[in-house]
């Protein structure tokens, strides 16, 4: 496994593998690696004969006030989880490699970047489709895999992919899980034990949810006021967001007549945590 700390390294490397008919997947993270990241890595791995992820903490996605300099920097603990999943090469550039003085050009996925969290993070999806695109273009990945979690991140890449005629494939991966259902993420070790306790609620009444969908509920307003007012029970609990959107374009839903997911984004003391569940199990 090489770590490559320079856009210059990568970049050649990258076009150095492409030129001997090499395929290159690739897991873009922000590092502090768990579990689902390496779910992310696994999914890569048969995909391609090289495996490249990146470890890079985005200051261009944090807003103003957030956790950029609180946010966990584990990179030693990182390298070693990543040896025995496969990976072939470790990108970790510097910032002022990435954003060098005088950067200026954003990408930005307008519509379906509103809403959901994107009402809560401004810039937050600007952030990520600009670091996301150069980091395609230096890492030049034939696939690239990234978590349902954060499912309107998904939905933005794949818009941008799809919109700049990016020739890479986007794979979404399954949501990882603690034992109680708890997606698993980063921001899980801000909690308390009694914070995260209560954080099992999230995926229990998402799961009731699709139950209800599934004995034929319909109106999303109604499945909906049930996962809000469980929560809101809670006291520690405080809803930003419960919101059943179309599977793809992310439109909000009246009636789930077509793949959906329901998405929330709670915060539990200080932490802030999102969830998701598809209502239906129709791969698309
Ligand atoms: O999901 C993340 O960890 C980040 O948003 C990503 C995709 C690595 C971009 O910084």
């Amino acid at each position: 496994m090489r770590v490559i700390k320079t856009v210059s390294e990568m970049s050649a490397e990258a076009a150095r593998l492409r030129g001997e008919g090499k395929h290159i997947a690739f897991v873009p993270t922000m590092g502090n690696l768990h579990e689902g990241h390496l779910s992310l890595m696994r999914a890569a791995r048969p995909r391609a004969n090289v495996l490249v992820i990146s470890i890079f903490v985005n200051p261009l996605q944090f807003e103003p006030g957030s956790d950029f300099d609180a946010y966990p920097r584990t990179f030693r603990e990182d390298l070693k989880k990543c040896e025995p999943v496969g990976v072939d090469i470790v990108f970790a550039p510097t910032e002022p490699d990435l954003y060098p003085e005088g950067f200026q050009t954003t990408v930005e996925v307008t519509e379906i970047s509103k809403g959901l969290c994107g009402d809560f993070r401004p810039g937050h999806f600007k952030g990520v489709a600009t670091v996301v695109l150069k980091l395609f273009n230096i890492v030049k990945p034939h696939v690239a895999v990234f978590g349902e979690k954060d499912y309107q991140q998904l939905c933005v890449i794949r818009r941008m992919v799809k919109d700049l005629n990016l020739d890479v494939e986007i794979l979404g991966h399954p949501t990882v899980r603690e034992a109680d259902g708890l997606a698993m993420s980063s921001r899980n070790q801000y909690l308390s034990p009694d914070e995260r306790k209560r954080a099992a609620l999230l995926y229990k009444f998402l799961t009731e949810a699709r139950k209800r969908y599934e004995r034929g509920e319909r109106r999303a307003q109604a499945l909906i006021a049930r996962v809000q007012n469980g929560l809101a029970r809670d006291p520690r609990i405080s809803v930003e967001y419960v919101s059943i959107r179309d599977r793809e374009t992310l439109a909000p839903l009246d009636t789930v007549d077509r793949p959906a997911v329901m998405a929330l984004a709670v915060h539990i003391g200080k932490t802030r945590l999102i969830d998701n569940i598809f209502l239906d199990q129709q791969k698309m």
